[in-house]
């Protein structure tokens, strides 16, 4: 559990590499998870990796690892900008979480504009593509002061 980074992915996220590719991009949800072992892996870290479309669900997986995980990444996909439930839920945390958007949000629709989960989280990524996960993976494991094989 303390060496586990856990990161989670929010609504129509299942969908990568399919859903508005001209945005999102090629690369399925699948390949994100296999870049993020990898990575972790370089750190001697492992990685929880899930999607869910629940709301529910996403808070529960949170409960799991707020504390004594290495930290979590979250994509909260459209959740980011409705969900006071998933904030709250972050609020608990006392693991470093990064929020990782695959799109830049700012450059998007107003709506996009404002995350509920920037005001929980460490730090934010967003338009660095599916290349986003990745540094988020390794930002977590540079809080832990760990040197890669990189
Ligand atoms: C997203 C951006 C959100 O606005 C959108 O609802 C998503 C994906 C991103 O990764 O760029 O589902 O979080």
């Amino acid at each position: 559990m303390n060496d586990t980074i856990l990161i989670l992915n929010g609504p129509n996220l299942n969908l990568l590499g399919k859903r508005q590719p001209e945005i999102y991009g090629h690369e399925t949800l699948g390949d994100v998870e296999a870049l993020c072992r990898a990575e972790a892996e370089a750190f001697g870290l492992t990685v929880d990796f899930h999607q869910s479309n629940a709301e529910h669900q996403i808070i529960d997986w949170i409960h799991q690892y707020r504390v004594g995980s290495a930290g979590i990444v979250i994509n909260p996909g459209a959740f980011t900008h409705t969900s006071i439930a998933i904030l709250d839920a972050l609020a608990t945390c006392e693991v470093p979480i990064v929020e990782c958007h695959i799109s830049n949000v700012h450059k998007r629709e107003a709506f996009r504009h404002h995350s509920y989960v920037s005001l929980a989280a460490t730090a934010v990524l967003a338009g660095f593509g599916t290349h986003g996960y990745v540094l988020a993976v390794r930002h977590i494991s540079h809080l832990r002061g760990l040197q890669g094989q990189v």
